[in-house]
């Protein structure tokens, strides 16, 4: 029932520097945990995309028709629908192209992402399930902590419903990639912005891995001492925030803003823009744990190359070194989790 352009009107209004092959500009997205810190911005963001022209917003909490309805009168093409309560969520789900997952509970001060597991893990499996009986050809793109565990559990739930791409299950660590153009932007005068900086391994503690060596522009950092602890800064940042907020739990807008980013490019990619590249957590077998994350092309199908993490330093594969471990630990929980469901 979609309305498709031809692709010579769709190039056509998006100028030349458009490399479009589909003919498809129109999207559905969930988002699956849309009354949270996360998930009320990160609609807001994506209301404003305009390539989202359905948005289905999805939470148990009760407000969330009521966050649709808000969004609903903003001027942007995408419409808004809320729904509320597991018996919604199928219609939810329905025909979705994308889900983007911020259910669940965050961090509060001395908690690790760990910590979450029991209660994120069921949450999630249970939005799998349903996203491979409604929509089993649709990107999920996972936020919810911890995502080293969680992208694995919803593998292995898309895998006992027979309907397992690899391709289209990703967790997103685009956070940490803002964070280090960030820091490398502030440390370096420049932009943030204008800053490229792959962030490789997970999204949890040892696990996180910018690769400062392969900065554009090169860090201007002159000694080692001073790399690591802008390495530390960066595998920590997500305690920085949950440390400020003081028991209010963890980052939000700034988690918004990467999944927005990560949701739109994963539909530029839907949509047959070329060179749409983006960090994330996904079924790999760069090292010895089966899930990575690194930078990958979006295209047509979800993650359409894995583009591997380069040349690392000696610093670098030392980090490499302390993730993999951790990594193995952490996709083991998901596993093990989701056989016995
Ligand atoms: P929040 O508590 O503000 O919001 C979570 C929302 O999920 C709530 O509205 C809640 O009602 C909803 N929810 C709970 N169970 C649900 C279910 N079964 N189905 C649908 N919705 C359900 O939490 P916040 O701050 O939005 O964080 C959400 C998750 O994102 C946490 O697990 C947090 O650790 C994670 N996170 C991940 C980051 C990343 O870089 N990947 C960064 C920051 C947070």
């Amino acid at each position: 029932s979609r309305a498709l352009k031809p692709v010579a009107v769709a190039a056509a209004q998006n100028g030349a520097k458009n490399f479009s092959t589909s003919s498809q500009m129109n999207y559905k997205v969930v988002v699956a945990g849309a009354a949270g810190g996360i998930g009320q911005p990160l609609a807001l963001l994506l209301k404003q995309n305009p390539l989202v022209t359905r948005l289905a917003l999805y939470d148990i909490a009760p407000v969330t028709p009521g966050v649709a309805v808000d969004l609903s009168h903003m001027d942007t093409p995408a419409k808004v629908t809320g729904y509320k309560g597991p018996e919604e969520l199928p219609a939810a789900i329905k025909d979705a192209d994308v889900v983007v997952i911020p259910a669940g509970v965050p961090r509060k001060p001395g908690m690790t992402r760990d910590d979450l597991f029991n209660t994120n893990a069921s949450i999630v499996r249970d939005l799998a399930c349903c996203v491979a009986q409604n929509a089993p050809k649709a990107i999920m793109a996972i936020i919810t902590n911890p995502v080293n565990s969680m992208v694995p559990i919803a593998s292995e739930i898309m895998k006992k419903a027979g309907v397992y791409d690899p391709a289209r299950i990703l967790g997103v660590t685009t956070l940490d990639v803002v964070r280090a153009a960030a820091f490398i932007g502030d440390i370096n005068g420049v932009d943030p912005c204008c800053v490229t900086i792959p962030v490789i391994g997970g999204h949890s503690g040892v696990t996180i891995i910018p690769l400062l060596s392969q900065s554009q522009p090169a860090v201007k950092l002159s000694d080692q001492e001073k790399i690591k602890a802008l390495t530390q800064r960066i595998q920590e940042a997500g305690t920085e925030v949950v440390k400020a907020k003081a028991g209010g739990g963890s980052a939000t807008l700034s988690m918004a803003y990467a999944g927005a980013r990560l949701a739109g490019s994963v539909l530029r990619g839907l949509k047959g823009e070329s060179n749409v590249v983006e960090c994330a957590y996904i079924k790999s077998d760069l090292t010895e744990a089966p899930y990575f994350a690194n930078p990958v092309v979006l295209g047509p199908n979800g993650v359409a190359k894995n583009l591997g993490y380069g040349t690392l330093n000696a610093y670098e594969q030392e980090l490499l070194k302390a993730a993999i471990p951790e990594l193995l630990k952490n996709i083991k929980t998901g596993v093990d989790f989701a056989n016995k469901c």
